[in-house]
């Protein structure tokens, strides 16, 4: 059986990579913090796969992080999925010491934690796919705490990609443009959702990555509705 644990899997990209990804022979871990919403994506997986594991923690403060780690437990995993993001979109001036820090736990930090931990006892063939953006490459006025945060995380996860590589570790780099989700229910403005792509675009993609022969690497993705950016 395999292992494959999903950051922000409660909804979104995140549920639809999970939906995607359900098997018989699979193992999901799903994480969250939305206990109703989680369960709900347990629901509907449960059938396809072999088991379904919930784990609720905040990941925007490190010890939500190590909690985390710990319900995992020892067994390998086949497959990380760093998912798991907020964006706080404002002026740089209004930016708030603890919004930047809570884009950087979320964003930046727990993703490095769980690749630091479970990376070294992954078998070769396994995967990390990491949740990046089209704002790991470009600047957006507003954007500065997201894009800071993706821009990170699209930097380490270039060298660990090369680290991972002799033990034959796939680190799977994932740009969605603007996608359906709640994620831009909080944000200021009108988003025109027709213009963007859906969660299950994203989650074929991540799937197809992931079916690949194990000597395959594809490694960037990039990924948007065929009108162009917003
Ligand atoms: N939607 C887009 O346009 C878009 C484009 C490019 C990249 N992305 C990236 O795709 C990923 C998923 O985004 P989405 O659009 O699916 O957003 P979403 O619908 O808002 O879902 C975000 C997920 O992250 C979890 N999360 C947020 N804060 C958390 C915290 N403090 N601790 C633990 N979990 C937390 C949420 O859990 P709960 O709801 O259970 O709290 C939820 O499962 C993010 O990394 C985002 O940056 C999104």
């Amino acid at each position: 059986m395999k292992r494959y644990l999903i950051t922000g899997a409660s909804r979104g990209i995140g549920r639809a990579i999970a939906e995607n990804l359900a098997g018989a022979d699979v193992e999901l871990l799903l994480h969250g913090r939305d206990t109703v919403a989680l369960a709900e994506v347990c629901a509907a997986v449960k059938d396809r796969c072999a088991h379904v594991i919930r784990l609720i923690h905040d990941l925007a403060v490190p010890s939500g992080v190590s909690d985390l780690i710990d319900q995992v437990g020892k067994n390998p995993l086949e497959l990380l999925v760093n998912n798991a993001g907020i964006a706080i979109v404002k002026p740089f001036c209004e930016i708030t010491p603890i919004e930047w820090e809570q884009t950087v736990g979320v964003n930046i930090t727990a993703p490095f934690m769980l690749m630091q931990r479970f990376a070294p006892h992954m078998p070769p063939g396994s995967s990390i796919v990491n949740i990046l953006s089209i704002a790991a490459k470009t600047g957006f006025a507003n954007w500065g705490a997201y894009c800071m945060s993706k821009f990170a995380l699209e930097g380490f996860s270039q060298c660990v990609r090369e680290e991972l590589r002799d033990p034959k570790i796939r680190v799977i780099n994932v740009y969605p443009a603007a996608t359906d989700t709640d994620i831009w229910t909080q944000i200021e403005g009108k988003w025109p959702r027709h213009k963007m792509i859906s969660p299950g675009d994203v989650a074929n993609a991540v799937g197809y990555a992931i079916s690949q022969p194990a000597n395959v690497a594809l490694e960037n993705i990039s990924i948007s509705n065929l009108t162009g950016n917003l």
